[in-house]
């Protein structure tokens, strides 16, 4: 009975203590501390870009040692990994953003943020040229802003690889803003289908959803649509459930390249259960504004030329190079002969520079373009410029004991200095010690539908592959743990528990 009544006093204690801690956190959150303001003398660190490289940078930069500036045209950080949900209304898209004022409003020194987009680097000058594409413009609009040191973040963009009226017909999936439209555009779809006297091709028509891109993007969004359909869709517009259908286009003999091949096939059988049509080796040349042209073999295995009419087309290609990516590789003659982006030694220097650092899907660094390398590239040129940071302050220091030890009176007062000396070359050494960038993979993760995922995690032991729904449990909770801050998480938790209780919502904004 004694046993019995300690653990309750034990969990009443630790729940005691959570809901502190977690109170704490929120009113810590809610009243940011008084900030330094930057040195001018120190120097000017400009960060292009708030996504996963630059956010990752910025969480852990000692902001004191620098003049930090970030320029980007989105005032906030974006989750991706749950952006897919966004499409479909399992998740809001709010809950998945965390303003960059937030978290550099709690830095110890403060650091400038102007909303805008990088047009141009000009690496002579030390200056990139920003520009303010937001509705409201003032009298500046567009100016410069020169830079001692400067880290290129600006992600990619998509790829179309110039097949014609993708851009003009083609929701891309990347933004908020994508997902905000490609809600819309289903619920168009679903609303327009069923308007009165619709010829039934154009029913067919409109309710054909047609994925570009057999990668992780189109098929975590044809798995999330699905879902849409089966939970929410068919139940209040009955009248489209026999001609709804998903189809997801890929070029390659298979979807999810970088999963193992028993995944893929696990995939490939969940997605035929799903009753989502995949059509691999199957490239599409042409987009007009109802049908795609798409390029595969017929049965006699000659090529064959096929249009497929879609309501919905959702091109999910994979990246390509940002034009100010590209200006400043022309720049550089050692950045010649790369080609999907800034080529970055092991320090994640560009190649042919020595003030230019970059991060993420806009650095060639041998590794995929994923969040789980873009914030740990960040995190490591975190610590490099704290390590910078701290031996510029050695080096000062031992600047100033070497001009005491000059006018030192006595041979005492000579050694004393002489030791501190000493001491501080021992620690100039310490901090000047960190060895390149050497990524960790933690494993690669795929939601698939019907509340499956699949895992491709690295274990001590070596490689774990693993798909259904206990994945799919590991799924949200490595998410919901990845999540930037507690107000995400709580955020995303509530968004699941409203649409498991109530559906997700239908009416088109
Ligand atoms: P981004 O995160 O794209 O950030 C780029 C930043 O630069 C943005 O703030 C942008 O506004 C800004 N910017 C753009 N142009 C300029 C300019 N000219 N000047 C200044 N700023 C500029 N990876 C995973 O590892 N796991 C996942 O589950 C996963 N899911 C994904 C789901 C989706 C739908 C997508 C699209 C991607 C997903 N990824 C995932 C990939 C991951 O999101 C990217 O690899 C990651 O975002 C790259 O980070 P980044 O910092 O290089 O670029
Ligand atoms: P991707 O590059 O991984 O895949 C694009 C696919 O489109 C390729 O398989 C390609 O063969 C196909 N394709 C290209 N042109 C085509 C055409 N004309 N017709 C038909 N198919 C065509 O792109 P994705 O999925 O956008 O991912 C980009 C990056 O983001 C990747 O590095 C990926 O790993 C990462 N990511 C990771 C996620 C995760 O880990 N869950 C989720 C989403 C993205």
């Amino acid at each position: 009975r004694s046993l019995l009544k300690w653990s309750w006093r034990l969990t009443y204690l630790s729940a005691v203590g959570g809901l502190a801690y977690v109170g704490y956190g929120v009113y810590e959150m809610r009243n940011p501390p008084e900030q330094m303001e930057p040195d001018a003398s120190k120097k000017t660190l400009v960060i292009l870009g708030t996504g996963w490289g630059s956010v990752s940078l910025l969480k852990k930069l000692d902001t004191e040692h620098y003049n930090v500036i970030v320029v980007s045209p989105r005032n906030y950080f974006l989750f991706t990994p749950l952006l897919p949900s966004c499409t479909t209304g399992t998740i809001e898209h709010r809950s998945i953003m965390e303003p960059v004022r937030n978290f550099l409003r709690h830095k110890k020194t403060a650091v400038k943020f102007y909303e805008a987009e990088c047009t141009k680097i000009d690496y002579e000058k030390k200056v990139v040229y920003i520009h303010d594409d937001s509705e409201i413009k003032g009298d500046v609009a567009a100016t410069e802003v020169p830079f001692d040191m400067l880290v290129v973040g600006v992600g990619a963009e998509n790829a179309t690889f110039g097949i014609p009226g993708v851009r003009e017909h083609g929701l891309f999936l990347k933004e908020v803003g994508d997902a905000q439209n490609i809600r819309r555009r289903i619920m168009d779809c679903c609303e327009t289908a069923t308007f009165k006297d619709q010829h039934p091709d154009e029913i067919k028509r409109l309710l054909h959803m047609v994925v570009v891109g057999g990668g992780p993007t189109g098929v975590e969004f044809a798995g999330e649509l699905q879902d849409f359909f089966e939970n929410d869709l068919r139940k209040w517009i009955p009248e489209i459930a026999d001609n709804f259908h998903v189809t997801l286009v890929e070029a390659l003999p298979n979807v999810l390249p970088m999963f193992s091949k028993q995944l893929i096939e696990y995939t490939e059988k969940t997605f035929s259960e799903e009753k989502i049509t995949i059509r691999t080796k199957t490239m599409v040349k042409n987009v007009s504004d109802k049908y795609i042209e798409a390029e595969s073999a017929g049965p006699d295995g000659k090529k064959r030329l096929e249009q497929i009419p879609y309501g919905l087309l959702v091109w999910a290609t994979g990246n390509a190079v940002r034009p100010v990516v590209k200006d400043l590789m022309g720049q550089i003659p050692a950045q010649k002969d790369s080609r999907r982006g800034l080529a970055v030694n092991e320090f994640l220097v560009v190649k042919g520079t020595e003030n230019i650092w970059a991060v993420g899907d806009c650095a060639v660094a041998n590794y995929a373009p994923t969040a789980q390398v873009a914030s740990q590239e960040g995190a490591f040129l975190a610590r490099l410029f704290n390590q910078m940071g701290k031996s510029d302050v050695i080096e000062q220091e031992l600047q100033k004991l070497s001009d005491e030890q000059e006018k030192a009176p006595t041979k005492e007062a000579r050694d004393a200095v002489f030791h501190q000396i000493k001491e501080n070359q021992k620690r100039l050494r310490r901090v000047k010690q960190m060895g390149p960038f050497e990524y960790s993979h933690q494993g690669s993760l795929a939601y698939i539908g019907s509340e499956k995922a699949v895992a491709d995690i690295s274990w001590l032991t070596g490689n774990l592959a693993t798909g259904g729904t206990l994945t799919y449990f590991f799924w949200r909770s490595a998410y919901l743990s990845m999540c930037f801050s507690t107000r995400n998480r709580i955020l995303v938790i509530m968004d699941w528990v409203k649409a498991k209780m109530f559906g997700r919502d239908v009416s088109r904004e």
